[in-house]
């Protein structure tokens, strides 16, 4: 197994705060480690600068288990780095070679609000979220778990469409900006489940309407969220999605 340390250029977007204005700041890292996370690269990246008495450049983290969906940046022109179906956090050093340029940039899109650095502001997907994206019930004692028959292929579905984490590379890689790909597996997951379909309607109406008025663009069919998602979320929920919108405009 190869093991040989390599050294990196980073250029890095630095932006103060959301107000002022940003750009591509140029820094070295040597000794990195090829079993290294991309984070850990930027946490050695950081070392050296709090060390030197310089800000650390700002990036959101969380699990880095590739679960929570906090991590997220361009590297190269590609959300979440060059490896598919891989969070940043996940992402090794093994996959750079010594002596590469990386241009390292946050999510980009109208709905999202650059905070600091390489952190965003995404909480317009949490507001899509609390459009619809649950399921209103009483909790009661958990039920049997065979009370509710659902046939195999169909919660398959639904765990694939339950797996985005909400990481918002696939607005970062739409040509639109668009949240199609995130709305539709919110929407398709609970549609799928028998628990999902009294608020389905409704559901769909809402999260719609709640991404449009946040700023996020249209559907172009471009496929490039499906390419970008560390989930391998289909676009075979977007027409889900666009099934469900239809039903409930037509017939609510
Ligand atoms: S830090 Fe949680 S998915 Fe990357």
């Amino acid at each position: 197994m190869r093991n040989d340390k390599i050294g990196l250029t980073l250029k890095i977007w630095r932006q103060p705060c959301s107000h002022s204005k940003g750009k591509l700041e140029t820094f070295h890292v040597d000794a990195i480690s090829p079993d290294m996370s991309f984070l850990e690269m930027l946490d050695v990246l950081n070392e050296q600068l709090t060390l030197d008495g310089k800000q650390p450049v700002a990036f959101d983290h969380d699990c880095r288990e590739g679960v929570c969906g906090m991590c997220g940046a361009v590297v190269n022109g590609q959300a979440h780095g060059p490896e598919k179906e891989t969070t940043l956090c996940q992402l090794h050093m093994r996959h750079f070679k010594d002596g590469e340029t990386l241009v390292i940039e946050p999510f980009r899109a109208r709905a999202f609000k650059v905070e600091r650095d390489l952190v965003l502001d995404r909480s317009s997907l949490d507001q899509i979220i609390q459009a619809g994206g649950y399921v209103s019930v009483n909790t009661g004692g958990a039920p049997d778990g065979n009370a509710i028959p659902i046939a195999q292929d169909t919660a398959e579905q639904a765990m694939d469409a339950a797996a985005c984490i909400g990481c918002g590379a696939c607005v970062a890689a739409c040509p639109n900006g668009s949240a199609m790909l995130f709305v539709s597996a919110k929407v398709s997951q609970l549609a799928l489940l028998p628990q999902g379909h009294p608020e389905r309607a409704s559901r769909a109406l809402n999260m719609v309407a709640r991404m449009d008025e946040l700023g996020f663009g249209n559907c172009g069919n471009e496929r490039e969220c499906e390419a970008v998602c560390p989930k391998s979320i289909s676009i075979r929920n977007i027409a889900c999605l666009n099934r469900e919108f239809l039903k409930a405009a037509l017939f609510g």
